[in-house]
């Protein structure tokens, strides 16, 4: 496995419109694993393909909370985030179900030092095709939910500051222009 380079917004490929994916294989599986070792690494607990130069509908996610000790535990989580089976791989996720409005401060690899309060759906369902080409139906609610959207945007060329009031959007937009993300500046 190995660890791929993150693009940073504006970055083109981050712009576009990711293409469905025909046909599971080997190569999708080692992608797919890569992402999750970059994810994990960075450290997220969300990365979409489009992220790493791939502009196809496929995102990796693992929104399990970490102890004291860095290990992964369900402490805190809701009943629906823990019938999840992590890390999660989403192959061509479409939204099927939306009910409610969740407010949380969310934050983006491809944005990275930017974190802003983000309103979305507070519960989902999601179809989608898991890496070995199952169809199933993903449900989530709370971090999961809010993870699953951003992720989700992603694949349709958005990232979470375009989601922002026009004001916040232009002020990180200007700061990001001047500086770069070598000092960002939140
Ligand atoms: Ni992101």
């Amino acid at each position: 496995m190995s660890v791929l380079e993150v693009l940073k917004y504006p970055h083109p490929v981050l712009k576009q419109v990711a293409k469905k994916i025909d046909s599971i294989d080997q190569d999708l599986k080692v992608l797919a694993n890569n992402m999750l070792e970059t994810m994990y690494k960075a450290p997220g607990v969300g990365l979409a393909a489009p992220q790493v130069g791939h502009s196809i509908r496929m995102v990796v996610i693992d929104t399990r909370p970490k102890d004291d000790d860095g290990n992964f535990t369900d402490e805190d989580m809701t009943e629906l985030e823990k019938a999840v089976t992590y890390p999660l791989v989403l192959v061509n996720p479409v939204i099927t179900k939306k009910e409610g409005t969740i407010k949380w401060e969310e934050g983006c690899l491809s944005v990275p030092g930017y974190v802003e309060e983000v309103e979305r759906a507070a519960y989902v369902e999601v179809n989608h095709s898991t890496i070995d080409g199952e169809e199933v139906t993903l449900k989530a609610d709370s971090l999961l939910a809010v993870c699953v959207q951003h992720e989700i945007d992603h694949l349709d060329g958005k990232v979470f500051i375009e989601r922002l009031s026009q004001l916040k959007f232009d002020r990180i937009r200007k700061l990001i222009k001047k500086n770069g993300y070598d000092q960002p500046e939140a």
